[in-house]
C-alpha cells in the first residue's frame, strides 16, 4: 500500500474498468512508472490522470506498456541456459519415455525471445523430429501487445543479439528488410496466450517452467500465490527456472534450489516431508527399560538368608545359642554360650542389644536398627540389619529374645553408590539443566539472528528485485530513447537534406535574395548578393538589414518593408553603386514571408542590376 488514497482509488479504477489488479505489484515500482506516465501526459496528479483516462480510453494502452516492461531477449543469461541446456533437460528426459510429451511454459515471456529460446534449446538436443513429435511449448503474457509481436516471431538484428551466428541461421530465415523471421515449422509447436499470472489458472503437467524476471514485480505475498500455483502445474519431477534477481529464499516448502547461482529450482515433495516427519513421530515410540537389578538382590537375599548369624538369649540374660555363622562372624566361641550375655562384646558392639533387648521384652515385637556397620579384623566394613525379636512361649511367657543379623552389607553399599550417583545425577542434571538453558538461550540468539539474516535477506533479496526492475526500467527508457535518437537522426538528415537543396536553389539565381527576420535581421544571403554588394554570408547574417554599409540605400526600404500587406508584392527601383564601384540601376522586389500556414515570420527581397 501508498500513503496515498488517490493512488489505491487509482488501481481499483484499473481493477473496474479493465479487470487488471494491480494492487499484487511493488508499490515502489509502480508508482514510478504511473507517474510517468501522467508526467508525459502533462498532467499533475493521480485525479487528474483518472479523469484524463476516462477520456482517452487509448491511454490505457500506453499505461500498460509503462507498467509491464517487456524488457527481454534470446538466451537472457546465457549461462544460466547452458546449465539448464546440459543439466536439467538431460533430467527431465531421463525420467521419461522416449515418446513421452515434453511440456514446458514460458510465463511473462513478453515479446518470445524467452519461448523460442526454449524451442531452439529443445530442438538441439532432441533433434528436429521428436522436437516436433513431444515438445510443447506455452508461452503467455498479460501485455497483448507484447504477445502480437511475439505471436509474429519477427525480430530486427538488434533484437538477435542474444542468438548465435549458427543458431540464427539454422533457426531464422531473413526477411530482407533487415529482420529475421523464426522457423514457421517449430513456430507451430509453441503457443501463445494472454494468461495473468496473479489471477489466471496455471497451464499444468510441466516439465519445465520458466517465470524469468517477471516474480520480481511482484509484492510477497502475490509471488507466494504465484508460487504455489507453479508448484501445483509442475509436474512431480519438474523444473521452475527463474530470473537472476529472483531467489525465492522464503519458499524451501515448495522447491528446492538444484542450482542457485542460475536459479533453477525443482519441486519439492511435500508428501515425503511429511512421510518423514511421520517416521519421525514412529520413533519416539521406544521400548519400555527392564531393570533386573532389584531381582538380582532379592535372589542375592535369598541365598543369603541361609548364613544369617543368629543368638539367642534367655530372659535371665544369659547367652543360649550362637549359630555357626554367628560365631563365625562375631568371633564368639562355645564357651561363651552360656556366659551372661552383657559381659560379651557382641552385647553392645556394633550396637546396643541389651536396650533393643529390653525394648522388646517391653513391647512384646521385634526391634530392628538397620544398616549397623561393623569393622572387621580384615579392616573392611560390614553393614547389618539386627532384628531382636521376643521368644514367648504358648502360654504368654516370655522366654528370651532371637537376634539376628541381616547382612545387608551389599545392598547397603549399594544403597550408598546408589545414594553417591543419585548425587552425582543430580549434579549432572544439574549441568546438563544450565547447558539446557545455555543451548536454549543460545538456541533462541541464533533463531533470532536467523530471523534478522533471514529478514536481511529478505530486504536484499528485495533490494535487489528492486534494483533489476528499476534496471529493466532504465533498459526500456533506453530503449525509448534510441527509438527517438534515431527519428531525430532521419529528421536531421531530411532537413540536410533540404538545406543543401535551398542552398543550391538560392545559389542558382541570377537574382540576388536577401530574407529578413521580423526584426530585420538577415537570415538569407545567396552568392548572387554576395557579388552584387560585396559582403559575404557569415559577415550579414544576424545583422539588422539597415545597418549594412553597401551601395544601396538601404534605409530607403524601411517604411516600404512596413507598409507591405500579406499578399502585396512591392517593386522599387534605386540608384546604387555595385561592389565594383559602378553606378548601376537596382530593381527591388519586396514581399513578405509567410509559413504554410499563413503565418507572418519575415520579409523577401529579390534584387536585379539593369
Ligand atoms: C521483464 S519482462 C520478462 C520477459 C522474459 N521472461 C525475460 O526474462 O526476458 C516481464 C514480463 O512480465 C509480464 N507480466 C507482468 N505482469 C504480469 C502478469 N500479472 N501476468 C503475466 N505476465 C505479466 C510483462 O508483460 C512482461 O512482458
Amino acid at each position: 500500500m501508498t500513503d496515498d488514497p488517490r493512488f489505491e482509488a487509482l488501481l481499483d479504477y484499473l481493477t473496474r474498468t479493465r479487470n487488471f489488479d494491480f494492487s499484487g505489484y511493488k508499490r515502489s515500482s509502480l508508482v514510478r512508472r504511473v507517474q510517468r506516465r501522467i508526467e508525459k501526459v502533462g498532467l499533475k496528479d493521480y485525479v487528474d490522470y483518472m479523469d484524463f483516462l476516462e477520456v482517452h480510453p487509448d491511454e490505457f494502452i500506453e499505461l500498460f506498456n509503462t507498467i509491464l516492461i517487456n524488457v527481454t531477449g534470446f538466451f537472457r543469461d546465457q549461462v544460466a541456459w547452458d546449465y539448464v541446456a546440459g543439466e536439467i533437460v538431460p533430467q527431465i528426459l531421463a525420467v521419461k519415455s522416449k515418446r513421452a510429451p515434453i511440456r514446458l511454459w514460458s510465463a511473462g515471456c513478453a515479446t518470445g525471445e524467452e519461448a523460442y529460446s526454449l524451442a531452439i534449446m529443445l530442438c538441439q538436443i532432441l533433434g528436429l523430429e521428436q522436437f516436433h513429435e513431444r515438445v510443447k511449448i506455452y508461452a503467455t503474457d498479460a501485455d497483448e501487445e507484447a504477445l502480437a509481436h511475439a505471436r509474429a516471431a519477427v525480430y530486427t538484428e538488434k533484437e538477435m543479439d542474444g542468438i548465435m551466428p549458427e543458431l540464427q541461421e539454422k533457426y531464422f530465415t531473413a526477411n530482407g528488410d533487415g529482420r529475421f523471421a523464426f522457423r514457421q515449422d517449430l513456430r507451430r509447436s509453441v503457443i501463445f496466450g494472454r494468461h495473468n499470472l496473479v489471477q489466471d489458472a496455471p497451464i499444468s503437467k510441466l516439465d519445465l517452467l520458466t517465470c524469468r524476471n517477471t516474480l520480481m514485480y511482484f509484492n510477497a505475498e502475490t509471488q507466494s500465490t504465484v508460487l504455489n500455483r507453479f508448484h501445483f502445474a509442475l509436474n512431480d519431477q519438474g523444473y521452475l527456472f527463474l530470473g537472476k534477481a529472483e531467489m525465492l529464499l522464503t519458499h524451501a516448502n515448495l522447491f528446492t534450489p538444484t542450482e542457485m547461482k542460475y536459479r533453477v529450482f525443482a519441486k519439492a515433495d511435500r508428501s515425503s516431508l511429511r512421510d518423514r516427519l511421520l517416521l519421525l513421530s514412529k520413533g519416539a515410540d521406544d521400548e519400555p527399560m527392564t531393570d533386573t537389578s532389584g531381582k538380582l538382590l532379592l535372589k542375592d537375599a535369598a541365598f543369603d538368608i541361609g548364613a544369617v548369624p543368629q543368638l539367642v538369649i534367655d530372659s535371665a540374660g544369659i547367652l543360649a545359642i550362637a549359630n555357626d555363622s554367628a560365631r563365625e562372624s562375631f568371633g564368639l566361641n562355645q564357651r561363651d554360650v552360656g556366659r551372661p550375655f552383657q559381659d560379651l562384646e557382641i552385647s553392645y558392639r556394633p550396637v546396643e542389644l541389651r536396650s533393643m533387648i529390653d525394648q522388646c521384652y517391653t513391647s512384646r515385637q521385634t526391634v530392628k536398627q538397620s544398616g549397623i556397620a561393623r569393622h572387621t579384623s580384615a579392616g573392611q566394613v560390614q553393614y547389618h540389619d539386627v532384628h531382636v525379636a521376643p521368644l514367648i512361649h504358648d502360654s504368654g511367657t516370655i522366654i528370651g529374645a532371637s537376634v539376628t543379623f541381616v547382612d545387608v552389607t551389599s545392598a547397603h553399599k549399594l544403597h550408598l553408590e546408589l545414594q553417591r550417583s543419585n548425587k552425582d545425577l543430580e549434579l549432572a542434571n544439574e549441568e546438563l539443566q544450565s547447558a539446557h538453558e545455555e543451548l536454549e538461550t543460545t538456541n533462541e540468539e541464533l533463531q533470532s539472528t536467523n530471523e534478522e539474516l533471514e529478514a536481511t535477506n529478505e530486504e536484499l533479496q528485495s533490494t535487489n528485485e528492486e534494483l533489476e526492475t528499476m534496471n529493466e526500467e532504465l533498459q526500456s527508457t533506453n530503449e525509448e530513447l534510441e527509438t527517438i535518437n534515431a527519428e531525430q537522426r532521419e529528421l536531421t538528415n531530411e532537413l540536410n537534406s533540404a538545406n543543401s537543396f535551398l542552398n543550391a536553389t538560392l545559389a542558382c539565381m541570377s537574382s540576388a535574395v536577401i530574407v529578413l527576420d521580423l526584426s530585420y535581421k538577415i537570415l538569407v544571403w545567396n552568392p548572387r548578393a554576395e557579388d552584387m554588394w560585396g559582403l559575404r554570408q557569415d559577415e550579414v547574417t544576424g545583422q539588422p538589414l539597415f545597418n549594412l554599409d553597401i551601395g544601396l540605400p538601404v534605409l530607403e526600404l524601411k517604411d516600404p518593408l512596413m507598409a507591405l500587406d500579406d499578399r502585396d508584392r512591392k517593386q522599387l527601383s534605386f540608384d546604387a553603386r555595385n561592389r565594383r564601384g559602378k553606378t548601376v540601376k537596382c530593381e527591388v522586389t519586396l514581399s513578405k514571408l509567410l509559413d504554410p500556414k499563413k503565418h507572418f515570420e519575415g520579409y523577401i527581397l529579390l534584387m536585379d542590376e539593369r
